[in-house]
């Protein structure tokens, strides 16, 4: 998928680089960015909504992978950026990002990152609880300015992948309840301080979802709300945020949509009530992270020492895990894997890819068919882009891999591979008030 193809050594090649030389330059675990892709995926999002004709906004959810390089490529394909922390926006606005097309996120913002946020100037505080809005009306309380915010609710919509349930009051930590009352105190709460502007509302009801039922169930409940609120509030939003969650295939076992096919049916969900409930069109906004970058990346590991279990199976283990990929050994997450250096050799062996954590849990692939793997060889494994290098951690003090993003023949390493210098950068020595010598 993507620029990957398989070059005339047989080995596997991304955006016109080859794979295997890749690692030799930047040595392994590798993450690999295939960056003509995550524009595929940037323009199909936007190009859906201006096909359909409808004012949006697409913003890149950078939990799913954040850099300063990243964000340079969402800023150049002209989305907006969200982001959850106050890290993310620091590098966000180390990267250059518009703030005003910055959107920020997050269930317990503190005051210091309410500040850096309202300091920056950005375009959307989207805004959680009740304790947000106290923190915000007394950050604003001097303000000339107002801040514009969308409240997030729960809409009691939750997609658990394949299927949806609908709880009365949804049983979340994130937003304000839709059905009991609790939205309707927050927007009046938030119409009473000038310094605030209610752009509209937000909702999030999953993530790696692959059909359109959840997001459509979401929109009506809240439309439902909205002429509720146009007849009793006199208030009409000019904003409707329906957040991310669009799914991706990671195995063949996954059938996720295009990125313009959900958009055509969220659009359509939306334009059906909004002409059903005799109101004005609002600008839609999403939030896809997953969909943007997940399959654009790939990792790459050096495969070093097996362990045969005698008639059940091989344990072939490479030179990351858990500590770049927490997905398999946190969510039973699935993936598929082959060989970069041996793309075009039949696959005679089933094997086990095992990671380099001292935990048996940390298990990165399950029974995949490969080559008979030899140590040296390189683990391409697929659709890594999201979660992955977000997630990593240094558990065993393993360092973080680098990152590499690749184009048209050409590679550019965008995030270094941690040292060991790095690891212990932020130790310091005990003294002799603890340590009696
Ligand atoms: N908007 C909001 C408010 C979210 O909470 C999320 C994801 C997104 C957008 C982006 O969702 P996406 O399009 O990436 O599905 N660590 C997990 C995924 C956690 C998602 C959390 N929120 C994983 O590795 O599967």
């Amino acid at each position: 998928h993507g620029t990957s193809r398989i070059n005339e050594k047989g080995h596997l090649e991304i955006g016109g680089v080859d794979t295997v030389s890749l690692t030799e330059t930047y040595g392994t675990p590798l993450y690999v960015y295939d960056v003509a892709l995550i524009r595929e995926r940037a323009r199909g999002f936007k190009q859906a909504f201006e096909r359909a004709n409808v004012k949006a906004q697409v913003a890149y959810a950078s939990k799913a992978f954040s850099s300063i390089a990243m964000f340079q490529l969402v800023e150049e394909e002209g989305l907006s950026l969200d982001v959850v922390s106050g890290g993310e926006l620091f590098t966000a606005i180390a990267a250059g990002f518009p703030a005003s097309r910055i959107h920020f996120h997050g269930n317990n913002k503190s005051r210091e990152e309410l500040k850096m946020a309202l300091d920056a100037g950005v375009g959307c505080i989207v805004v959680d609880n009740f304790y947000e809005i106290s923190l915000l009306s007394e950050l604003t309380q001097n303000s000339s300015s107002s801040v514009p915010v969308l409240l997030r609710v729960t809409p009691g919509v939750e997609a658990h992948t394949h299927d949806y349930i609908t709880t009365g009051q949804e049983d979340s930590k994130f937003g304000f309840g839709l059905l009991n009352g609790q939205i309707e105190k927050a927007i009046s709460m938030v119409q009473s301080q000038s310094a605030i502007e209610l752009l509209g509302f937000h909702c999030h009801i999953g993530s790696q979802i692959f059909d359109t039922a959840g997001f459509i169930l979401a929109a009506e409940k809240i439309f439902e709300k909205l002429r509720e609120w146009k007849e009793e509030l006199q208030y009409v939003p000019s904003v409707v945020n329906l957040g991310g969650g669009f799914g991706i295939r990671y195995t063949e076992e996954d059938e996720p949509l295009a990125p313009q096919a959900y958009v055509e049916k969220i659009v359509e969900a939306v334009k059906n009530q909004v002409s059903l409930l005799g109101m004005e069109m609002p600008e839609i906004w999403i939030e896809p992270g997953r969909s943007l970058v997940g399959d654009a990346g790939t990792t790459l590991y050096s495969a070093g020492s097996q362990k045969d279990v005698p008639d059940i199976r091989r344990y072939i283990s490479v030179d990351g895990g858990m500590s770049d990929n927490i997905r398999p050994a946190l969510y039973q997450a699935k993936y598929e894997a082959v060989l970069a250096n041996r793309m075009r050799e039949a696959h005679t062996e089933i094997v086990s890819i095992a990671g380099k954590c001292c935990e048996s849990g940390d298990m990165l692939i399950w029974d995949v068919p490969l080559p008979q793997v030899e140590a040296g060889d390189i683990v391409a494994m697929f659709c890594t882009g999201a979660y992955g290098y977000s997630m990593a951690n240094n558990y065993n003090r393993i360092p973080r891999p680098p990152v590499v993003f690749v184009e048209n023949g050409e590679s550019q390493l965008v995030i270094k591979r941690e040292t060991y210098q790095d690891l212990i950068g932020l130790d310091l020595p005990i003294s002799s008030k603890i340590l009696h010598r």
